[in-house]
């Protein structure tokens, strides 16, 4: 299997353990932040069904900022605790969200997004950032979507560690 091979698993679970294994041989041997983010957000957009944006926001120390993803021109700056970014990366939590326009205070970059994950990444205590994903679907994500995201997230937060 080479990264960015058609998945084949018919159930989800199935789906993130090959994208795993996938995300695990792009980014192995490389520890630049922009190069494995850019890799890993091009391999999730194209391997997952109904995405419209997959990428990354940096944390600048202040507010996070836009890294790189794929998908339709998006705002660069968001403030802790603002939108379901700064909502992840502020109570350090996972936010699965059904429906954006439900969501007080969500950040509308493209209006095709419906639903959207947005995993927050840390190197032990220190926030790095967060890694979003937006769908033109109703309640794309589920339990299984979240487990998934939070795995390969993992698999990124790594790959700037290792040696
Ligand atoms: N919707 C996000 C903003 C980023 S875009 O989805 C790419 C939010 O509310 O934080």
């Amino acid at each position: 299997m080479f990264e960015g091979a058609p998945l084949q698993a018919a159930d989800k679970a199935g789906q993130y353990s090959e994208l795993a294994v996938q995300a695990r041989g792009l980014l192995h041997g490389e520890r630049d932040r922009i190069a494995n983010a850019a890799n890993f957000a091009a391999l999730v957009y194209h391997a997952l069904p109904d995405l419209n944006w997959a990428g990354f926001y940096f944390f600048d120390g202040d507010e996070l900022v836009v890294g790189p993803f794929q998908g339709r021109p998006a705002c660069v700056r968001i403030a802790l605790g603002k939108g379901v970014c700064g909502t992840a990366a502020a109570q350090r939590q996972t936010q699965v969200v059904a429906d954006v326009d439900a969501f007080p205070g969500h950040i509308p970059c493209d209006s095709a997004s419906r639903s959207e994950i947005v995993v927050p990444l840390f190197d032990g205590d220190r926030l790095i950032g967060v890694w979003d994903v937006d769908s033109p679907k109703l309640a794309r994500f589920d339990a299984d979507d979240r487990a998934g995201m939070e795995r390969l997230a993992g698999i990124f937060v790594e790959s700037m560690r290792a040696a």
